[in-house]
């Protein structure tokens, strides 16, 4: 992979990457098909990387599907899909990570506390290897794309990084492929998520500028339905991801609920406060 990299690098190509843990689904592919616009070539990789997975997380169950994946990365013109192996990116005696201090800590740093070091380590591992120009990341995983912002500038990696928003259900939920492990009751309950943050953006635009009123109504929509359990409803500065108490001008709500055994993330930007 890296020799080809160097060639289309040499030929003046430029290279799109959309690194994905496969299982794809249309939040996965708006990426690619904004990536096939802005690159002359268009790499994924599609690599269910251990590290960013804690002791007794979904590492094995994980859903896989690599001929669907790779029908559906053809449709969309990829041109390269890098399918590395575990062994290959973490031979016998790897022990070199990459970790983003205070962006990492809140939030779903809390309950997964490894989870951001597997993923900066990872995503700095396929950037050494399919040298991309640009890379293109969902802000359905709101944490993870600032935190890669962050080690991009702290690490002077000469790599665009764009974020591009959500891509939800019908009924708000936004995609993800762990959506697959939920039944049609937990499917129901799940919609509360996107109600919440709905909720939220309502309050807002009414003038409600109080996180702990936010947050107090965000936590009565999703508590209402069985099945859910809160991990973190929070509001935070959208730079920082610090907690704040009082909106100013812009400010994210972030959730993390549990749906039965499932746990799945969300957020909004709520932004044009006066
Ligand atoms: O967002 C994901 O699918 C993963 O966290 C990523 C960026 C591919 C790293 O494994």
């Amino acid at each position: 992979m890296q020799q080809r990299s160097e060639q289309l690098r040499t030929e003046g190509k430029t290279i799109a990457f959309v690194p994905t843990m496969g299982y794809l689904h249309e939040g996965h592919l708006s990426l690619m098909r904004e990536a096939r616009e802005k690159g002359d070539v268009l790499i994924i990789s599609i690599f269910v990387n251990p590290t960013q997975f804690g002791p007794g997380e979904d590492y094995e169950r994980y859903p896989r599907n690599i001929k669907r994946d790779f029908q559906l990365a053809q449709e969309v013109g990829v041109d390269i899909i890098f399918t590395p192996s575990v062994p290959e990116m973490y031979p016998a005696g790897f022990q070199t990570f990459v970790e983003v201090e205070k962006v990492a800590e809140n939030l779903c740093g809390i309950s997964r506390p490894h989870h951001f070091r597997g993923v900066t380590t990872v995503v700095t591992k396929l950037f050494n290897i399919v040298k991309p120009h640009l890379a293109i990341f969902g802000q359905k995983d709101y944490q993870q794309l600032v935190t890669i912002n962050r080690m991009v500038a702290d690490l002077n990696m000469d790599i665009e990084i764009i974020g591009l928003p959500t891509v939800r259900e019908a009924d708000g939920l936004a995609m993800s492929s762990r959506n697959a492990y939920l039944n049609l009751e937990e499917r129901k309950a799940a919609q509360s998520l996107y109600r919440s943050l709905h909720t939220g953006e309502e309050l807002f635009r009414q003038g409600e500028r109080s996180t702990k009123v936010i947050l107090q109504e965000i936590r009565k929509i999703i508590e209402g339905e069985a099945l859910t359990q809160i991990d973190y409803a929070k509001i935070c500065d959208p730079q920082t991801l610090e907690d704040i108490e009082d909106i100013e001008k812009e400010a994210v709500i972030a959730l993390a609920v549990k749906i039965g055994k499932t746990r799945l993330i969300d957020n909004l930007i709520l932004e044009g406060g006066v």
